[in-house]
This record gives C-alpha cells, structure tokens and sequence, in this order.
C-alpha cells in the first residue's frame, strides 16, 4: 500500500468511494454526490487530499474498489474548520475507504501521513466528526490518538432516522 498526495486522475475513484457513503451510508450527511468539480476545488485548495492505493504509483484506478495495480482504496483529507480567523490553527479530517479496503491497516495508514503533516504545518487541533454509530471510526480515531469530547444529539436526519454526531480532538502541538 502506498499513501500519497492526490492528482487529478484520482479524483474519479475519490469520488466513486465518497459517492458510495453518500448514498448508501450514514458517515457523511451529503445525500446528493458533490460533482467532480467539486473535488478538482479540493485538490486545489491548501488543504491535504492524501489517496491510499494497493500498488507502488502511479493514478487513477478503476472505481475506488481495489484490487488492481494503483487502484484508489480509499482518501483522507483536512479542511479549515471555521473561517473565522481565530479558528486558523485548527483542521478538520475525514476518511473514507471502499467497503473491500475496510479494516486492514488503510484507514490508519492514511492518517498517520495525514497527521504529520498537520503536525508539519503547525497545525494545534484536529477535529473529526463522526455520525454514530460507527465503531470503526470510533476506533481509528481512538488507537491514532483523538478523544471524544462531546456529542450533538440528533443534528442530521438520514435513510430514515435521526442521528447524532460525536466530536474527536487531538492536540498536536
Ligand atoms: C472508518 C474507517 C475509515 C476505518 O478505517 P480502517 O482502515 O477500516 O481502520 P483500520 O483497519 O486502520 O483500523 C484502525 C483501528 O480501528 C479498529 N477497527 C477497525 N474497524 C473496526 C470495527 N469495525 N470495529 C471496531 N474496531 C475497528 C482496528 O482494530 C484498529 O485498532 P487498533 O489500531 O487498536 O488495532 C473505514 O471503516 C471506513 O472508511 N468506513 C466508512 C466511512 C467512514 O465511516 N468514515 C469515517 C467518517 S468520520
């Protein structure tokens, strides 16, 4: 497995693993699939788009499911938490693996990469937000270091429930 920086011919396997969670899944509260554009704006930003792939390099791959040489198992990424400039040492991640990648070392792989560089970048505190349940997340967040620090009871309303999101810190510097 190999984690690297994003470049535009990933971005379609991004979006296939994203879009996956979009419609079948409660991780994200996207209901509709963001257009690629959206994710060229991604790569574009000063924010971290990081892809883990089974093979040695190379982009691109075959939909985001794996198996093939160079195929995207799955990303991480930081964003600016909230504009306000008081905010600007603080990031908020995201992970998000094809189902077949789950499980094997990808997800803390990527934030290991993910987490040094934040760390590079003198970032002070990352936050995740995690829509429960979700034990996977909970654990990745957990064995990498964050905490969880407060939980918002049923802000979001999806596939036909209320659900509550858990905020994870981890202070880096
Ligand atoms: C959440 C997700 C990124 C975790 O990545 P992963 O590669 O499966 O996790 P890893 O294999 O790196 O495991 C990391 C830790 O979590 C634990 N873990 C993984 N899956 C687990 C599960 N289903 N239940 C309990 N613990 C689990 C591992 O044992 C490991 O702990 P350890 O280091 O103490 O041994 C992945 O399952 C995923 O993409 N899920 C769908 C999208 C999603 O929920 N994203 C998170 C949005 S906040």
């Amino acid at each position: 497995m190999v984690v690297r920086d994003a470049v535009e011919a990933d971005l379609p396997a991004v979006k296939a693993v994203y879009d996956a969670e979009v419609r079948g899944g409660t991780a994200t509260f996207d209901t509709t699939p963001p257009p690629l554009s959206a994710w060229r704006e991604r790569l574009a930003s000063p924010h971290h788009l990081l892809v883990a792939t089974d093979g040695a390099d190379g982009a691109g791959g075959s939909g985001g499911s794996g198996g093939s040489d160079g195929s995207v198992l799955g990303y991480a990424s930081s964003t600016g938490y909230r504009p306000r400039a008081a905010y600007d040492a603080t990031r908020e991640v995201s992970v998000y693996l094809a189902a077949d990648a789950r499980g094997r070392g990808v997800g803390r792989a990527l934030y290991d990469v993910l987490l040094g560089r934040l760390r590079d970048d003198g970032v002070h505190t990352v936050l995740a937000v995690v829509a429960l349940p979700n034990p996977a997340s909970d654990a990745l967040h957990r064995a990498v270091g964050f905490e969880e620090v407060g939980v918002l009871p049923e802000v979001g309303h999806k596939h036909g429930r209320w659900i509550d999101t858990a905020f994870y810190a981890l202070r880096l510097t």
